[in-house]
Parts: structure tokens; C-alpha cells; sequence
């Protein structure tokens, strides 16, 4: 018979129920996704007032686009579980700190990363682990000093991407790189104030050292000499013997 019954009706909510389900994890549900000819998705989420990174990214994603939106920092594993992923845009944003271990798990696919046109001033090394990705750092208010100088070697990025690092400010202030890529300025150590004012450091320390050695020798040849004027006048008030035989005898 053609009649709909309670339980059947149940059944095909539970069906339907399911299948929305399916279709908003499928995909990110504030982006747009597609799936590219040559397999893998792409996420659009460029320009959507988003504050907060999502976290609802398919694992087969390839390439996210983030772009032109209010983030200020990446978390750690901000991306974690996307194996897959080849290029990751960030630019445009409001990012001004990246956590360490922000792109964690993605060194062995990222290829491209665009950092470009946000407010990061310090570079934190440790939020680039393991990433070998071409990255695009141009368009920041860097801050170029020591502790830049000192990790630039052991990051694993690129070695051109780090050519747009272009330095807003310095520490030292009049060491003249602002403007320039702090890569490509020739003769610029940012650590050799700290280096001069070490060695500062270690010359009082070493004068303080000798000032006290000196005044200890002083004191002591001073109460040496007291003691030996002292030892003298002593010689000098005992009784005087009597060095003649007596006449008697
Ligand atoms: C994605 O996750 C599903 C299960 O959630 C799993 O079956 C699939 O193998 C994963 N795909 C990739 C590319 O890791
Ligand atoms: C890096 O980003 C800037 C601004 O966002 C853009 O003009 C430039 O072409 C990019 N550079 C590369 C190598 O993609």
C-alpha cells in the first residue's frame, strides 16, 4: 500500500538528516570550494571579515586562500591534518604574530606560502619549522636586529623568500638598513653593539677584579710593616740586660 508510515518517515529524516551532514563537512562551511581537474580541492575564503582561522578544511585540500581577512595571529597547528596541501595565501590580513609550530605538518608539501601585506614586525623562527615553502614576506613592518641576524641561519624556507624581509626598523637605529632587504645590505652585523657592550661588561668586571687584588697587596704590606714597627718597639722596651760581668767577681 501506498500509505507513509511513522517509522518510514522517521527513517528518511534520519536519511536526510545524515546526507546535510555530509555535504557541510565535506567542505569548509564558511569558504567555497572546488575541486580542481588535476585532483585535490581548492578553499576560497578571500575576503569574508573572518577573525578566526578556520578549522573545518578537508584533508585532501590543496591550496587555501585566506586572503583579505582580520586575522592578527596564526595558532599552533593552524593546519594541522592537510597532507596534501601545496599553497597556502594569508596575505592581506592583520597578522602580527605566528605561533610557534603555526604551520606545523605542512614541510613536506607546502610549496608556496604568501605572508605578504600583513603587520608581523618580529620574525619567530620557530613558527617555520620544517617548512621549505617559497615564502612571500614582503610588504611587513620588520624589525631588523640581533635576534633576526641569529635566526636567519637556521631557517629551513627558501633561502630568496627571506630577500623580502625588508627592515621598517633596526636595533641599532643608525646602522641605515631601513628600507632594505636585510639580506641583500652588505656589512650589516646588528650584533656587534651587543658584542662591544659585552666586552664592556667584561673589561669592569676585570678592572673590579684588579682594583680589589691591589688594594688587598696594599693592606697587607701596610699591616705587615704595623706589625713589624709594632715587634721592634717591643725589642726596644724590654728590660736592657746587663752585658758586663760585675765587678765583684
Ligand atoms: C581523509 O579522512 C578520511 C576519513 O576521515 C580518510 O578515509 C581519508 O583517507 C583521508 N584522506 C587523506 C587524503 O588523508
Ligand atoms: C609578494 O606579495 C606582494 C604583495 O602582496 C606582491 O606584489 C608580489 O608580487 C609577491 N611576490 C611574489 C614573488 O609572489
Amino acid at each position: 500500500r501506498g500509505t507513509v508510515t511513522p517509522k518510514d518517515f522517521q527513517s528518511s529524516l534520519v536519511l536526510m538528516t545524515f546526507c546535510f551532514h555530509h555535504a557541510a563537512t565535506s567542505c569548509s562551511k564558511s569558504c567555497y570550494c572546488s575541486e580542481s581537474d588535476s585532483g585535490g580541492k581548492t578553499v576560497r575564503c578571500s575576503n569574508l571579515q573572518l577573525t578566526e582561522i578556520p578549522q573545518d578544511f578537508p584533508n585532501d585540500t590543496r591550496r587555501i586562500y585566506l586572503d583579505f581577512n582580520l586575522f592578527t595571529t596564526v595558532p599552533t597547528n593552524a593546519f594541522a591534518g592537510l597532507p596534501h596541501l601545496v599553497e597556502l595565501d594569508l596575505s592581506h590580513n592583520e597578522l602580527s604574530q605566528l605561533e610557534q609550530g603555526a604551520f606545523r605538518g605542512l614541510g613536506s608539501s607546502l610549496q608556496f606560502l604568501d605572508l605578504s601585506s600583513n603587520k608581523l614586525v618580529n620574525f619567530n623562527s620557530e613558527a617555520f619549522e620544517g617548512l621549505q615553502a617559497r615564502a612571500n614576506l614582503t610588504n611587513n613592518p620588520w624589525h631588523c636586529d640581533c635576534s633576526l641576524q641569529m635566526a636567519l641561519p637556521h631557517v629551513d624556507l627558501e633561502p630568496a623568500s627571506l630577500k623580502g624581509i625588508v627592515c621598517q626598523t633596526s636595533d641599532p637605529e643608525e646602522i641605515g638598513v631601513q628600507g632594505l632587504s636585510f639580506l641583500l645590505a652588505p656589512d650589516i652585523d646588528l650584533c656587534v653593539v651587543m658584542k662591544r657592550t659585552t666586552d664592556v661588561a667584561m673589561l669592569v668586571v676585570m678592572f673590579g677584579w684588579f682594583t680589589m687584588v691591589i688594594s688587598y697587596l696594599v693592606y697587607y704590606v701596610r699591616a705587615n710593616q704595623e706589625d713589624a714597627r709594632r715587634h721592634l718597639e717591643y725589642l726596644k722596651s724590654l728590660p736592657s740586660k746587663p752585658m758586663q760581668p760585675s765587678p765583684d767577681e
